[in-house]
């Protein structure tokens, strides 16, 4: 890695404050000023900057966690909540959640420290679709689930299409599924409101083609190459 990104990477400036840092002879490689800015970094490389030593930037990890409801989707929260971070207080790497869920929401949540990846997950041009599990009281018209599928206003805001599936349905209750392909804040909660449900139980179970699988609530595990992989490819935009 070129000496510019690898100070870059290390959060101590800009690739072009990097530079800067190099011509002032502030940077040393081995013990040595570094002389050339092109330099490519080798992993045995010690590098300094004023003296003081830059670590390898870190790997970049993947991990898909099941949230249970009652957890906070922030890395701190200032009501002293649990959040998402202490389910995964064991992993050394800086991961954050990409996305969020609400509080009572439960499901799949996606953590990594790869910046370039979830902001492509998050941008709103990715369209990557999200399936919930919706648990509502009473039964459900089959007007409001065509109205969930043509979009409803959610208060100034029309969501696009959707894929409604009814699940289960009686007098008492009603289970749907619905995938959605915005992120619009509560988006889900708000959509059953807007149509006279609303949510009793709410559970993320799949993004792109990443489900829960066997995952149990508050465990987590590592996602391979491939699925990091897949689920870039899902993005558009
Ligand atoms: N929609 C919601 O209403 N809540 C969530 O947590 C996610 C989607």
């Amino acid at each position: 890695m070129r000496i510019n990104k690898f100070i870059a990477q290390a959060g101590l400036a800009s690739r072009r404050g990097a530079d800067k840092l190099i011509e002032a002879g502030r940077v040393r490689v081995n013990g040595g000023v570094l002389l050339e800015p092109g330099y490519d970094v080798r992993p045995e490389d010690q590098v300094t900057v004023d003296g003081k030593p830059l670590s390898a930037p870190e790997k970049k990890v993947y991990y898909a966690l099941y949230k249970p409801a009652g957890y906070v989707t922030t890395v701190s929260d200032p009501q002293g909540r649990p959040t998402v971070m202490d389910l995964v207080a064991d992993i050394p790497e800086r991961i954050y959640p990409v996305g969020r869920l609400d509080l009572q929401t439960s499901g799949l949540l996606i953590m990594t420290n790869d910046g370039d990846f979830a902001r492509a997950l998050m941008h709103p041009s990715s369209q990557i679709g999200k399936v919930y599990r919706v648990l509502i009281a009473g039964g459900i018209s089959k007007e409001a689930v065509s109205r969930l599928r043509a979009g409803v206003d959610i208060g100034g805001f029309v969501t696009s299409r959707a894929r409604v599936d009814l699940l289960h349905w009686d007098r008492h209750a009603s289970l749907l599924e619905i995938e959605i392909h915005e992120g619009k804040n509560r988006q889900v909660r708000r959509m059953f409101k807007a149509v006279g449900h609303p949510v009793e139980q709410l559970e993320r179970i799949s993004i792109g083609s990443l489900g829960l699988g066997r995952l149990r609530p508050g465990k987590y595990r590592r996602l391979n190459p491939d699925e990091v992989r897949r689920l870039l490819g899902e993005c558009h935009g």
